[in-house]
């Protein structure tokens, strides 16, 4: 009998504790401050970028399984970057985003996407490639410069 009414207290212990961590709020990209994000984005870029330099070399030597590892980080890199523009976090924190953004978020959403894909098809062509400097020129550089001489201000 005793047995029994502790089961049935377990049971609503469990059960409240269920809805009680269900209704707790889910942390989101939009719970950053504007200063979060802002440094955020620009932290993501900086490591992309000594990402792709750790990419060139690596895909110098040769050493394509190590290189390939790094070109999926920087396409999860790219998508996740894509949350860190937010409307308002067009200025301040010495952010470097130029306002046209905002005014063609698609196409910038879209360079963004673009770049992240082209990571993925480096990664099934880079081994096969008669001329990887040229590869990595076209699938991974020409995308930075494509969207920052729109899109970032000149530095
Ligand atoms: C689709 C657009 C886009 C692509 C693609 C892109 N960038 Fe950028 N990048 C930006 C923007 C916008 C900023 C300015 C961010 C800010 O200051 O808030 C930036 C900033 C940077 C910064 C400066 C970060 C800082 O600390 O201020 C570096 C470095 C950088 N990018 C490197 C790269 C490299 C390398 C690539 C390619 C491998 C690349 N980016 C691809 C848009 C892009």
């Amino acid at each position: 009998m005793l047995l029994k009414y502790n089961i049935i207290i377990l049971k609503y212990i469990f059960f409240i504790s269920f809805f009680v961590i269900l209704s707790l709020p889910v942390k989101s990209e939009l719970d950053l401050s504007v200063e979060e994000i802002i440094k955020g984005r620009k932290a993501l870029f900086s490591k992309n970028y000594s990402t792709a330099k750790r990419v060139q070399a690596l895909a110098s030597k040769d050493e394509f399984e190590k290189a390939k590892t790094l070109m999926i980080e920087m396409s999860e890199n790219y998508k996740t970057l894509i949350e860190y523009f937010p409307e308002n976090t067009k200025e301040g924190f010495k952010t470097e985003a130029l306002p046209i953004i905002w005014e063609n978020k698609d196409e910038f959403n879209a360079l963004m996407t673009k770049s992240s894909n082209d990571m993925i098809q480096l990664t099934k062509i880079i081994e096969t490639s008669d001329d990887v400097r040229s590869t990595l020129g076209k699938f991974m550089w020409a995308n930075c410069k494509a969207c920052h001489s729109k899109f970032r201000a000149p530095h």
